[in-house]
């Protein structure tokens, strides 16, 4: 049985962890660590993809990424985030499409970005079933808008406003919040102020869970390391050390050896050699 949203609005108070996983590999050992909530996040725009921004990202990239994090995985909570212009144009296109990513992915829920503005879509999905993640402050398909990925809330007005955002997402039915790139004492007066978990990522340390980039904290996007992720271990250095050796093993002759050849047998062999030789 999957981690359900009544165990994730269960975890208020009780710094949990999310991360990000985009494929079959990944996610398995992501779910083996004891993460019990994987976000197909649109970061694999960046991260995976290639893209400039996540405003790029697709349906079709969350879904191939989706189902290959859905088979690896038999525990954790699988989050689909919703890409950019699959759920601003007009309410059926977004209902259709948070349905897509859970009948035809097998998401448990959808992430989307937006407060106020969004609340009465995300009270419908709701009532129809679609469990829904919400995602405020520096919401990364609003980079354009933003003019880059700026920390926001920093005055009165843009704090307010957030505070305001996550309180109507919770009165729309979310089931937990990602505040993303927002000053610490903001996040800590919305997370007082909820009673569904907050989950921050560059929002300081009141969050109820926090959530990460997995590449961000293996060192394993070389391009960018933002400053709100820990980088525990750096993967990239560590590869790259690995397939030099790969490489000057192949030079030397010393891969393959005996224990990675397959061979005839003696029988065979002789014949073999008597025919060709
Ligand atoms: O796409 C993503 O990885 C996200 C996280 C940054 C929360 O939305």
């Amino acid at each position: 049985m999957r981690t359900s949203i009544t165990d994730i609005k269960k975890k208020k108070h009780s710094s949990f962890s999310m991360l990000t996983a985009y494929d079959y590999s990944t996610a398995k050992i992501v779910e083996s660590s004891g993460i019990e909530i994987i976000l197909v996040g649109d970061s694999l725009g960046q991260v995976v993809l290639g893209y400039d921004t996540p405003v790029m990202v697709t349906m079709d990239d969350i879904l191939h990424h989706l189902r290959a994090v859905v088979r690896a995985t038999s525990k954790s909570h699988i989050v689909a985030d919703m890409p950019f212009l699959s759920y601003q144009t007009d309410e059926s296109t977004a209902i259709k499409n948070a349905g897509t990513l859970l009948q035809k992915g097998n998401a448990q829920s959808i992430k989307l970005e937006g407060g106020e503005s969004i609340a009465e879509l995300v009270n419908k999905m709701v009532k129809i079933g679609i469990p829904v993640m919400g995602h405020i402050g520096l919401t990364p398909q609003s980079v354009n808008q933003f003019g880059g990925f700026k920390i926001q809330g920093k005055n009165v007005t843009e704090a307010s406003k957030i505070i305001n955002d996550a309180l109507c997402l919770e009165e729309s039915g979310a089931y937990s919040i990602v505040l993303e790139g927002i000053p610490t004492e903001v996040s800590k007066i919305i997370t007082e102020k909820l009673s569904i978990p907050t989950i921050g990522i560059g929002a300081g340390q009141y969050c109820d869970g926090q959530v990460q980039v997995i590449h961000d904290i293996l060192g394993l996007y070389p391009d960018f390391s933002p400053k709100h992720a820990k980088q525990y271990i750096n993967l990239s250095e560590i590869i790259q050390n690995a397939i030099k050796e790969f490489i000057s093993d192949v030079e030397n002759k010393s891969f393959p050896n005996k224990t990675n050849s397959s061979f005839l047998k003696n029988e065979v062999a002789e014949i073999m050699k008597k025919n060709f030789s």
